[in-house]
């Protein structure tokens, strides 16, 4: 019903309530998207700095990539500006496949202008003249009114030849449609699908700074990573970096789902307690959070005083939360069910050992599991972090592992019981 609403072109204000609070949310608590954003305002500033002002200014803000693994973005633009070729590309990575991440569809549906002006100061920044947009086959609904905001830009001159009639300063932006695969979020099974083939994860190093689209210099950002650059240009790097973390700076936005009386994206500084956006969210009875989706963090109700940041608990946007109604082992063995769908398969460690582990769980389920099984996922855990080919694999058994540690009854007593009785009582006939 949410895309019917966008494809008929509804404006915000009348959506039903229960689908407005999504954005409503957003606005009230959120820095990035409270304000309203005037398109090219960003651009001028940076432009005014220079390439390698701007590009000292991302450097001074400490931006890190939203996308969940957090490299310091002045880094990979800086890589990029230097890798020789002179044909470099910025590709934004908008295939938001992680369960329970849902906060780049709602900054691609409601902010778009700066998502698009993020990737034009990040071609800013490393001198690219092309831009891609791979989007979530899954958000095919939002490709119109994406289209319709990059004709916009172009007919106001912040995309195309001379932009800002900056000479030698030509960008634009192609938008790519995924479909429907989660490796494709993997940022080199991302370009292998852009080049029309299929979505194998690449062999890093190279990094796609130096060998990326059909092998050129491409830096690949988070939607929420580009969005935030817009930021920085705004209010410079050094207020930037004034909230959050000393080594996680700014802001971080959460997509919050699950047993929560208020579920929606939230914006919070770097360095929230679990347990301060639990009261937020009006969480009653959390007893699990899977912070990080399917791939990220189990986190137990002793560690909700831990804090949402790169040296703590990462996130690309997940929060999950479960009340006392749920086992964690079936979300450990929903999330388990998930990985073994998605595997590409390109590599037998992850290709077998998910199904290997998906076995374990539903031997488990079924009340037929033995000690030794449990052993065995320990085992599995140890191949498939340290021989897949790629980070699907290696975080695979994440949620089965830290269930595993932290809620060990809720296997245990799924193990068959060992309290057969003998065909010869020992014990009587020895009376
Ligand atoms: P990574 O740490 O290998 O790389 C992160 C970024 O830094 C990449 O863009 C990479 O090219 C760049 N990089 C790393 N070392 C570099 C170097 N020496 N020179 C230049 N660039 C370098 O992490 P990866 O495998 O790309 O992503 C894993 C993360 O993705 C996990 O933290 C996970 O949470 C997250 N994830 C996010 C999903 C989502 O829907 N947003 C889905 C699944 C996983």
């Amino acid at each position: 019903r949410i895309a019917s609403l966008v494809r008929a072109g509804t404006p915000l204000a009348e959506w039903p309530a229960e689908y407005f609070c999504v954005d409503d949310n957003i606005r009230r608590r959120g820095a990035l998207l409270g304000d309203d954003f005037v398109p090219g305002a960003a651009l001028q500033v940076a432009m005014a700095r220079g390439r390698q002002g701007w590009l000292e200014e991302i450097r001074i803000s400490g931006l890190r990539g939203r996308g969940g693994a957090g490299f310091t973005t002045a880094v990979k633009w800086m890589a990029c500006r230097d890798a020789p070729g002179a044909d470099k590309v910025v590709v934004c990575n908008a295939d938001e496949g992680e369960p329970g991440t849902f906060k780049d569809r709602v900054l691609l549906a409601s902010q778009a202008e700066r998502v698009f002006e993020g990737m034009t100061l990040a071609a800013w920044a490393t001198g690219a003249r092309q831009g891609l947009l791979y989007l979530r086959g899954e958000y095919r609904y939002l490709l119109k009114h994406l289209r319709a905001v990059l004709a916009l830009r172009r007919a106001a001159g912040l995309l195309g030849a001379r932009i800002l009639g900056e000479a030698g300063f030509d960008f634009d932006i192609d938008i790519h449609l995924g479909a429907g695969a989660y490796v494709c979020g993997e940022e080199t099974a991302l370009l292998e699908s852009l080049e029309g083939k299929r979505g194998t994860p690449r062999i890093r190093p190279p990094f796609p700074v130096t060998h990326g689209y059909l092998g050129r210099p491409t830096v690949v950002n988070n939607v929420e990573t580009l969005a935030k650059t817009t930021l920085i240009a705004l209010q410079g790097g050094t207020a930037f970096a004034a909230t959050g973390t000393p080594q996680s700076t700014g802001t971080k936005l959460l997509s919050i789902s699950g047993d929560c009386a208020y579920p929606g994206v939230y914006e919070y500084p770097f360095g929230v307690t679990i347990e301060h956006v639990l009261e937020d969210c009006g969480a009653h009875d959390p007893q699990v959070v899977q912070v990080g989706g399917a791939s990220g963090v189990t986190i137990a109700g002793h560690e909700f005083h831990r804090r949402i940041a790169f040296e703590d608990v990462p996130t690309a946007g997940a929060f999950m939360v479960f009340d006392g109604r749920r086992d964690p082992f079936e979300m450990a063995r929903n999330f388990v069910h998930f990985f073994a769908h998605e595997s590409c398969g390109f590599c037998t460690p992850c290709r077998v050992g998910t199904a290997l582990l998906k076995g374990y769980m539903d031997k488990l389920a079924s009340g037929k599991g033995a000690k030794m099984d449990l052993a065995d996922i320990e085992w599995l855990d140890r191949l498939l972090k340290n021989a897949s080919h790629c980070g699907l694999g290696s975080s695979a058994p994440n949620p089965v592992i830290d269930t595993l540690v932290k809620f060990r009854p809720a296997y245990e007593r799924r193990l068959v019981s060992l309290d057969f009785k003998p065909a010869f009582d020992l014990d009587a006939a020895l009376e």
